[in-house]
Order: structure tokens, then C-alpha cells, then sequence
């Protein structure tokens, strides 16, 4: 099995991430990392927790980054709610957080490792960029990174920037030039992967208490896209990032030079994808394309269902 990191801000769909990676024959969920994004982070740590507690998921969790490394901290309660996981009822969480930090066991885990670990960040990249610039010596022993975040498209969170980078753009820059092999789930991906009502039917049947927890976190958050931005089902692009690992053909890709702004007024945040070569430059990250949606939704199901 491919062995991760997962480093989240639950958040709907890092929450079904969470439950993908943990639960699937292919991965092997080394532990789950907390950033500050959807929610301030004392809240996105509690609902891994929570997520994790409901689940039965015994990965260690260790909190991170509580703010962006130089912008203002925005979070997108008007997706997530004021908890960052509202919908469903969680019971107190059973599992605790490991007292490392989230930046020194990304450091720990890697040294120790042979090189074979992938870092599966699904929130802003804080926790990443402050690990690469902590300790650079774990440049030569990470696998790879595959990241949720950025659009070649338009942007959610301003016209050009999708929310986990514009959350913290700094960050992004160090990793897109960390020289790292990288791949960048971006809005125009996973736009692709929403849970439509038959999607949701599917869920419903599995009838357990956790198939009934992942329908109650769809429905709130198919209300808030479709309040926010008039979407008929929402989009659960989180989980796009596992998927890839778990079955390569899930989704085409795009060697491309990306960089992202971090000068300019309306764009700042915005990842800027080469697709022409039009800069001369060699490409650094693997752009996610089109999307198999019956492969990626039978791997969600599957998982849950094995739960
Ligand atoms: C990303 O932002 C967050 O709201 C989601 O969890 C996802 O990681 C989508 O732009
Ligand atoms: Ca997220």
C-alpha cells in the first residue's frame, strides 16, 4: 500500500478524505495532520477528531499551523458552518491528539522513512511549506505531493483563486517550487466530482451509522454550494486527491509549468498553469484533467461500506 500523510481541515470533504484514505487496501494512512483553513484550528482539529472517533479510525492526529504564514486568516464558514462540519450530531470524540506537532512528526515521519511516503495535503499548505523550510533534508525522502487546491479555471474563493491557496499563497509558492514531483487537484477537477442525488441514494442505502453521518455532511454541504454558488450538488474535492493514489485512471493529468501569484491585486492566490509552454519553462506539477466519475464515486462507496 501507498503510505501517506494526510493533512486536513475538515471540513465536509476532507472529512470523507479522511474516511477514504483510512479505510482503503491501497493506502496506508500513517497519520492525519490539522491546518488551520476551513475553520480556525482548534475547530478543524476537533472534528478529525470527530470524524475519526465516529469511524473507529485509530491514526495518530497531530495538530498544526494555526495561521497562514504571512496573509490575514480567512476561513469559509459560509461552506462549512461555524463548527466546520456542521450537519450531522458527533458524539464526544475517543480519540486524542498525539502532543507532537503537526510540522515535527511530517519531519519525524519522513526521516524515519525510506523514502516512500506521499504527502496528501487537502487544506491550505502551511503545514507543508513550514515543514520543507524546517527541515530541508526531507526534500530527498518525500515521494511525492499531491495536493487539493488551485484552478487552471476561475477561482471559488476570489474570480481567479480557489480557497486552500488563496488561504495561504506564500505557502503554495514555496511548495510548487519545492522541485518536489507534485499534483495539483484543482476546481477544474474537482468540479467534476459532485454528489448528485443518485450518489446520495447510493449512500443512503448502506444504512449504517456512518453511511448516514456521510449523508448528513453531503446534505449540508450541497446546501451551502447551491446557497453560495447556485450549484445543484456540491462538489467533494478532497477525497479527488486519495482517489489518484488508490487508482491512477481515475482521473488524466497534465505535466505543466505552475506557479502562483503572490503580487498581484486580482490575482493574488492564483495559480497559474502553463498549458501552451508559452513561458519556456519545464514543467513542475501534474494538473488534474477529467475526471472518471463512476471509478471515483465506487471507490467512496466501497470505503464506506466497509466501515
Ligand atoms: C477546498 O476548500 C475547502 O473549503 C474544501 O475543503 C476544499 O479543500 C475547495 O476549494
Ligand atoms: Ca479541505
Amino acid at each position: 500500500p501507498r503510505k501517506i500523510i494526510l493533512d486536513v481541515d475538515p471540513g465536509h470533504d476532507d472529512a470523507i478524505a479522511i474516511l477514504l484514505a483510512a479505510n482503503s487496501p491501497e493506502i496506508d494512512l500513517l497519520g492525519i495532520t490539522t491546518v488551520a483553513g476551513n475553520q480556525i484550528l482548534e475547530k478543524t482539529t476537533l472534528n478529525a477528531q470527530r470524524i475519526c472517533s465516529a469511524a473507529g479510525i485509530n491514526a495518530p492526529i497531530a495538530k498544526g499551523m494555526d495561521r497562514p504564514i504571512v496573509r490575514q486568516q480567512i476561513i469559509a464558514d459560509d461552506i462549512h458552518g461555524n463548527s466546520g462540519l456542521d450537519g450531522p450530531a458527533f458524539s464526544k470524540p475517543t480519540v486524542d491528539v498525539i502532543p507532537q506537532h503537526a510540522v515535527n512528526f511530517i519531519i519525524e515521519t519522513i526521516i524515519k522513512s525510506d523514502g516512500d511516503i506521499t504527502l496528501v495535503p487537502t487544506g491550505p499548505l502551511t503545514n507543508i511549506a513550514m515543514a520543507l523550510l524546517l527541515e530541508p533534508k526531507i526534500r530527498d525522502k518525500i515521494q511525492e505531493i499531491i495536493f487539493m487546491g488551485g484552478a487552471y479555471g476561475i477561482g471559488n474563493t476570489t474570480p481567479g483563486a480557489e480557497f486552500n491557496i488563496f488561504a495561504d499563497p506564500e505557502a503554495a509558492k514555496i511548495v510548487l517550487n519545492s522541485g518536489l514531483p507534485l499534483t495539483m487537484v484543482g476546481l477544474d477537477l474537482t468540479h467534476q466530482a459532485t454528489a448528485t442525488p443518485d450518489v446520495i441514494e447510493r449512500i443512503k442505502s448502506i444504512g449504517t451509522p456512518l453511511a448516514n453521518i456521510v449523508v448528513e455532511l453531503l446534505e449540508f454541504f450541497g446546501q451551502t454550494y447551491f446557497e453560495v454558488f447556485g450549484f445543484p450538488a456540491p462538489p467533494v474535492h478532497d477525497p479527488c486527491t486519495v482517489a489518484k493514489l488508490i487508482d491512477p485512471d481515475v482521473f488524466t493529468t497534465r505535466h505543466l509549468y505552475v506557479d502562483v501569484d503572490i503580487k498581484s491585486e486580482l490575482n493574488y492566490g492564483r495559480t497559474v498553469c502553463d498549458f501552451y509552454g508559452v513561458m519556456g519553462r519545464q514543467p513542475n506539477c501534474h494538473v488534474a484533467i477529467d475526471l472518471n466519475k463512476e471509478r471515483f464515486w465506487n471507490l467512496i462507496i466501497e470505503a464506506i461500506k466497509r466501515y
